[in-house]
């Protein structure tokens, strides 16, 4: 299933084992598109998230959601994967009814990870949890395959699509830097420039705040 990464128990609990700035461990797996292999994905940006079940009510939301927001994420450069406990017959015939039932076809990946391997190296899992599901997380890993962003949703939320965009395009704006997406940011808004740390600055700037708080356009999305 995977030959570059060794589940650690130790570490891995939901959204706690990996952190901001870790390179994203690497796996090879099955997936509704074939095998996949994480590293092929440098160079772009990739979305890499768990779901807890195939056949379920909000994970069904979730792919219909994301696959119909497909472009958006192509038109970012970012791929999508997702990856669940269950076996790829069951991704296959889950994505058949998703077709049938709602029109909309899940072309992004599906990998299956019944043993687990992937999920508990990623902390998609709690190490000693008797429900072998994993929740939901989202890893989003930068071109170079650092981690860059991560969120983790129970079972019973799901995702909002707007907000995984709004995420990358933040992510994306700031690597433009140097800038800072402030609370609420959205594409065309203006970010913030990163205050600079001398005290000659803090003392002439004109206003009290001048010193660390300036806004940019510099890095918007157009
Ligand atoms: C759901 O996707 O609806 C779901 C999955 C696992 C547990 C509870 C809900």
């Amino acid at each position: 299933m995977t030959d570059t990464i060794k589940a650690d128990g130790e570490r891995a609990a939901p959204c706690a084992g990996l952190r901001i700035g870790d390179g994203a461990p690497d796996f090879s797996a099955r997936s509704t598109t074939g095998d996949v292999r994480l590293s092929d994905y440098r160079g772009r940006w990739l979305i890499l998230f768990s779901h807890p079940a195939d056949f379920t009510p909000v994970c069904t939301t979730e792919f219909v959601a994301l696959a119909e927001a497909a472009g958006e994420f192509e038109a970012r450069d970012c791929a999508l994967m997702a990856l669940s406990v269950d076996s790829l017959f069951s991704h296959f015939a889950w994505l058949r009814l998703i077709r049938d039932r709602y029109d909309v076809e899940v072309r992004f990946p599906i990998v299956e990870d019944p043993t687990l391997v992937i999920g508990r190296a990623y902390g998609m899992v709690a190490p000693n949890d008797n429900d072998s599901a994993t929740v939901r997380t989202t890893f989003f890993i930068d071109p170079s395959g650092v981690i860059r962003a991560m969120t983790c949703y129970p079972a019973n939320v799901g995702r909002s699509t707007p907000e995984m965009l709004r995420t990358l395009d933040a992510l994306q704006a700031v690597d433009n830097g140097p800038v800072l997406a402030p609370a609420n940011w959205a594409p065309g808004e203006a970010l913030l420039a990163q205050p600079d740390a001398s005290l000659d600055t803090v003392f002439s700037a004109k206003g009290q705040t001048d010193w660390f708080m300036k806004e940019t356009k510099r890095g918007a999305r157009k």
